[in-house]
């Protein structure tokens, strides 16, 4: 069975952040599946809406030191948005949702210990509070330059909080920049080598982390290196799916099957098609958890006993875990008959 099935969880709390940005805190039902996740990683949370089921990804803005189970996320209101709008109207303590484990590689390494530069843009702040948040439990001093951009001083988040951490940890020095509208602790600025230079002298030196909208990052990323930063200094983490991995054309007659031992099912898979669409198109109704589709959750993650894939995945699996056996089966295509753990 897959690791990375849902565990039932409870929504505890929902705090009002801005006036489109709440923080739900939800705690794991099961005491005894213990929830871990490193500052910086994501869920998947499988929300039911009038009778349909819809999974999307949250970061955790938690810190994960003593979580024990409770956690929560940051969401943004998506004008239009189906989960996102339904979290903020209807969504009421005392919930059950379904939540996966964590994944993700957006998070801090901790042999690395130079200054580090966060910059988030709107609600791509959640991996980043999570992170200070960590580093501010762990007590670790890291000379760390916080700069939060948003459109006016309504849509900064955690602004209090992280006035008062860099109160109490000095070696924290949070930035906000407005577009418009700067009130007292924050100045109008947009995301630019200018102002990076009168905020953080040496500023490409430093380990830099950012995530926000993904036409921000980009310009972030051509700044850091325009300016001679280390690539493996510059980490980002995108809130947008990469399109889905395309499957070969299924121009062949050459098929494969792919047999799940748990379920004692054996489906015809043609090559080119993932395992996750042979598997559901048998007769049956076994369903893989699965949420993104796109190899970028780890939800569908299984235990591959035999047989070869080809595994186009976008992050949601890792090295480790592919020495392991694991593959995801939504991004993987058979080159060989395949027998999966489930
Ligand atoms: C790794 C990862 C981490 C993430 N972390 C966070 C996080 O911490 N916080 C957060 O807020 N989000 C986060 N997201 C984004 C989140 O997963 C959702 O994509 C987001 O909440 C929108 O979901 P939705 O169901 O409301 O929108 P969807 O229904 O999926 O719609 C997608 C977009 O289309 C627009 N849209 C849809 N229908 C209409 C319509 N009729 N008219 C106009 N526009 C429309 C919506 O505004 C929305 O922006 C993360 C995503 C990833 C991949
Ligand atoms: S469903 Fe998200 S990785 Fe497969």
């Amino acid at each position: 069975m897959s690791s990375s099935t849902f565990s039932q969880a409870t929504c505890t709390s929902i705090t009002d952040e801005s006036w489109n940005v709440k923080t739900v805190e939800f705690t794991i039902d099961d005491a005894e599946n213990s929830f871990e996740f490193k500052a910086g990683q994501y869920v998947t949370v499988e929300f039911t809406i009038q009778g349909a089921t819809h999974c999307r990804c949250y970061t955790v803005s938690s810190e994960p030191q003593g979580c024990g189970g409770v956690f929560t996320i940051t969401v943004k209101h998506s004008v239009g948005g189906v989960v996102s709008t339904w979290l903020h109207r209807e969504l009421a303590v005392g919930a059950k949702l379904g939540v996966s484990r964590a994944t993700g590689d957006f998070h801090l390494s901790n042999d690395v210990v130079e200054p580090l530069l966060f910059i988030a843009g709107g609600v791509g702040i959640t991996p980043l509070i999570s992170m200070a948040r960590a580093m501010r439990a762990a007590g670790l001093g890291r000379d760390t330059q916080f700069l939060q951009f948003a459109r006016t001083p309504a849509d900064l988040l955690f602004r209090d909080e992280l006035l008062a951490m860099s109160k109490a940890h000095p070696e924290i020095t949070p930035h906000f920049l407005v577009s418009r509208d700067a009130d007292t602790n924050s100045i109008n600025g947009r995301l630019n080598a200018s102002t990076l230079d009168s905020m953080v002298p040496g500023w490409h030196l430093r380990s830099t982390y950012c995530c926000g909208p993904d036409s921000f990052m980009s310009d972030m990323r051509e700044l850091f290196l325009g300016r001679g930063g280390q690539p493996g200094r510059y980490h980002q983490e995108s809130f947008v799916l990469p399109a889905e991995v395309k499957a070969v054309p299924l121009i062949t007659a050459e098929r494969f099957t792919v047999s799940l031992a748990l379920s004692k099912l054996d489906s015809v898979c043609l090559k080119g098609e993932t395992l996750i669409d042979a598997v559901h198109a048998a007769p049956g109704g076994i369903k893989i958890p699965n949420a993104c589709r796109s190899g970028v959750c780890g939800t569908c993650k299984l235990r591959k006993l035999s047989g070869e894939v080809d595994m186009q995945h976008n992050g949601g699996i890792t090295e480790e875990e592919v020495d392991e056996g694991f593959v995801l089966a939504c991004c993987s295509t058979p080159l060989s008959d395949v027998v999966l753990e489930y």
